[in-house]
């Protein structure tokens, strides 16, 4: 058996493995992270939030207060009591009214952390509950009064490719499929954190963070626009996953205000309970599908339904929605098609941006409606995948043109050999016994950058600066979490300007240094910020003079044939797509219910690695975090209460629940990437889910349409299969071949 390719770019070693700058501190401990921060006179913030989903705050009664302490609310702030994101409903402290469990109502902040939490437990809210929304169900139901908007929709979209009624008309089958998804909790390494700093004049906020610039003109908006000088720090930050891209800005707003009401430094760390309870997850979903098959069984048309559970603020949900949308039809061609999306809101813990931000839910669902279809119609789903999956001239669900390669068939194929995929799918169908078999396959892409307009909208800005010394600088706002960005970025410049590796440096972000080159999300750092880093070690290539300060800066515009219609998503909804295949086998015990994954195969098109190494932490990290959102990982919220309070009750996958992995890469070169290179921080999660499912589904006989697939939802479904009803109508005139997967 030939392993997967593992391919470095040919000629050229930007690919070769570096040692990581931020690795030896990290692992000797010595790196300090935002609680390890401690300044003269810092004083600590304890919150105290909600205990109802929905309530009227009738008083507050605080205990008596020792000298030195002090609570700092919603009236307390100078500026504007909302976080600045994309829309304006989020406060920074509840005012009247609380929205869901964990939600902030004040800090109380002292000069003594354990005693500050001890008065922050005796504060006393008193409220008049309201008729809470505790599911999708009950804001379907819309028997409570919205709690956004009139129709508490945080956002609803829908879009067209071709004509669907049409297709339904000629249509020879129709099949319907549902599925749902589940919270996750990112689970950083360590908690969210800030330390506010007040000086004359300034205010500085260093913390855990993604987006340093979100921050600032979040705390600008808290503390009044143009009041203060504001400069925010990132500091050591040992995982983010999407979690630390929103909520960051809630604390430090939080902070700053209490910095500026004590003219002392503030330190706001959460512990992990609160982390937990309070900020953002995945959004829950639900995907319904209705879709259309032509006399040759092909796709013809597809109806699709998205329905996300918003939590209960708004924060990023409108973006997220989108980018689910854009996956619905996954890598398929579908000739006609209709994406109708929701966010609903809920009194539920806020959700957010969780690396793939909408992406994961939509693949798990389109790549289970495809492994549906295939079975059903008795053909096998890697065959029945590939002849659908986009190629290079093809119109992608929102009509962009497919410009680049996709090498998805040699990936598939390549990686189902080295699974041996295609017997174990005839074999494992039949299978007998308690231990049962199952292998599932997945496709996936992910859209490297914002979507449509956005990299154009927010005009991302980069600068190098030369040192008289021939050092060069990297002034960039994007973070290092984890992913790789201090070893990345550094590695594009020294290549570039061809100069040794420890002549660059790049510093954590410093906003009275760096300019706004983004947010570190949507798979862009590598693709845009690396691009654009790559043209300006060009640019000072060519004008090098040694012993000179030096100034380059550099702002991302969209190669000219990007066109993109925001009022009806139409176009190239992202720059570029990066692939991926998985192939996951898994044992079920049908005594218990568990699933023990035996191993999984990836392939990973992310145009060129930066970094061997690098790129298969994404590679080895994303499959993890995506086998945890497939299995394990079950955030429960009952009531509006998250049950999980720690890591104990919330299961992620330690290195002893890794099975092997054999994952690599293609070369497949993005012409406006740097050296070739797409994003790959969220494409290594996206398609775990499904693979899973679909093995599971195997092994089980019975249908998985939801994730977490828990021991107790197996159970549950074997136990009821003798009643299971097929989940799929096909029509009386559907093809003799086709069979329902209930009755196999
Ligand atoms: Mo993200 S989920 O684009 O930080």
């Amino acid at each position: 058996m030939k392993p997967p390719e593992h391919t470095a770019t040919p000629g050229n070693d930007i690919a070769d493995p570096v040692a990581r700058p931020d690795a030896a501190a990290k692992c000797a401990g010595t790196a300090r992270y935002l609680a390890d921060l401690a300044v003269p006179g810092m004083l600590h913030a304890r919150t105290v939030r909600s205990t109802r989903p929905r309530a009227r705050i009738t008083s507050r009664r605080l205990p008596p207060l020792p000298a030195g302490f002090f609570v700092v609310e919603a009236r307390d702030i100078p500026g504007r009591n909302r976080i600045r994101m994309l829309d304006d409903d989020w406060p920074f402290f509840a005012e009247d009214i609380v929205n869901h469990i964990g939600e902030p109502i004040l800090l109380v902040v002292g000069p003594e952390a354990e005693a500050t939490a001890m008065i922050a437990s005796r504060v006393i809210i008193e409220y008049e509950d309201l008729p809470p929304i505790l599911s999708l169900d009950d804001a379907l139901a819309g028997l409570a009064p919205p709690l956004y908007g009139e129709d508490n929709c945080f956002a609803e979209y829908s879009f067209h490719k071709g004509d669907l009624p049409q297709a339904r008309r000629a249509a020879r089958q129709m099949v319907k499929d549902g599925f749902s998804t589940g919270f996750q909790e990112h689970l950083y390494l360590e908690p969210q954190g800030v330390l506010a700093v007040p000086e004359a004049g300034r205010l500085t906020v260093y913390g855990s963070m993604q987006c340093p610039y979100y921050v600032k003109k979040a705390v600008e908006q808290a503390v009044g626009e143009g009041r203060h000088h504001v400069r925010i720090v990132q500091t050591v930050t040992g995982g983010a996953f999407g979690g630390k891209e929103d909520y960051p800005s809630l604390l430090a707003g939080q902070a700053a205000v209490a910095a500026l009401k004590s003219g002392r430094p503030v330190r706001l760390v959460l512990d992990r309970t609160e982390d937990i309870a309070a900020t953002t997850k995945r959004h829950p979903s639900r995907i319904d599908f209705t879709t259309f098959l032509d006399e040759n069984d092909d796709l013809l048309g597809m109806d699709v339904d998205i329905l996300l559970d918003g939590g209960a603020y708004s924060g990023l949900s409108s973006v997220v929605l989108q980018r689910a949308m854009f996956a619905a039809s996954g890598v398929y061609r579908v000739p006609h098609l209709h994406v109708h999306g929701r966010v609903l809101a809920t009194n539920q813990v806020p959700a957010g941006a969780f690396r793939g931000f909408g992406a994961p839910q939509a693949f798990f669902a389109i790549e289970m409606h495809l492994e549906n279809i295939a079975l059903r119609l008795g053909l096998d789903p890697l065959e029945y995948k590939l002849r659908h999956a986009l190629r290079r001239g093809d119109r992608t669900c929102t009509d962009g043109l497919v410009r680049g390669a996709v090498r998805l068939p040699e990936m598939a194929t390549r990686l189902c050999e080295a699974a041996g995929y295609p017997a174990k799918q005839a074999a494992y169908t039949a299978g007998q016994g308690r231990y049962r078999r199952g292998i599932g396959l997945s496709l996936c892409y992910h859209g490297c950058g914002f979507t449509g307009q956005g990299e154009e909208l927010i005009q991302g800005t980069i600068a190098l600066h030369k040192r008289a010394d021939d050092a060069v600088e990297i002034r960039v706002a994007a973070t290092e979490m984890g992913q790789g960005a201090q070893t990345v970025l550094p590695k594009i410049v020294a290549h570039s300007l061809g100069i040794p590796l420890d002549q660059i440096h790049y510093e954590n972000p410093d906003t009275d240094i760096v300019p706004d080159s983004g947010p570190t999300v949507a798979s862009r750092t590598t693709m845009i910020v690396g691009g654009l880093l790559r043209e300006a070690a060009l640019d000072l290539k060519r004008h090098w003079q040694s012993g000179r300060v030096m100034d380059i800066r550099r702002t991302y515009h969209h190669p000219p044939h990007i066109h993109w219609d925001q009022e009806h998503f139409r176009g190239d909804a992202y720059p570029e797509y990066a692939w991926g295949v998985n192939v996951v086998e898994v044992e079920v015990d049908l005594l218990t219910g568990l699933v023990r994954v035996i191993k999984i195969w990836a392939q990973f098109d992310v145009g060129a690695p930066m970094d061997e190494r690098t790129l298969r932490g994404q590679m080895e990290g994303g499959i993890a975090q995506g086998l945890g959102y497939a299995l394990w990982e079950k955030l429960e919220v009952d009531d509006g209460r998250v049950q999980q309070q720690r890591i104990r009750d919330y299961t992620i996958p330690t290195f002893m629940d890794m099975p092997p992995v054999e994952s690599g890469s293609v070369y497949n070169p993005y012409e406006f990437g740097p050296f070739g290179a797409k994003g790959a921080g969220e494409l290594t999660l996206v398609g775990v889910a499904p693979a899973v499912a679909a093995a599971v589904q195997q092994a089980i006989g019975c249908p998985v349409d939801m994730i977490p697939v828990t021991p107790e939802m197996i159970l549950r479904r074997i136990r009821n299969r003798k009643h299971a009803k097929p989940d799929s109508e096909i029509p009386p005139e559907s093809s003799p071949r086709s069979r329902s997967r209930a009755d196999t």
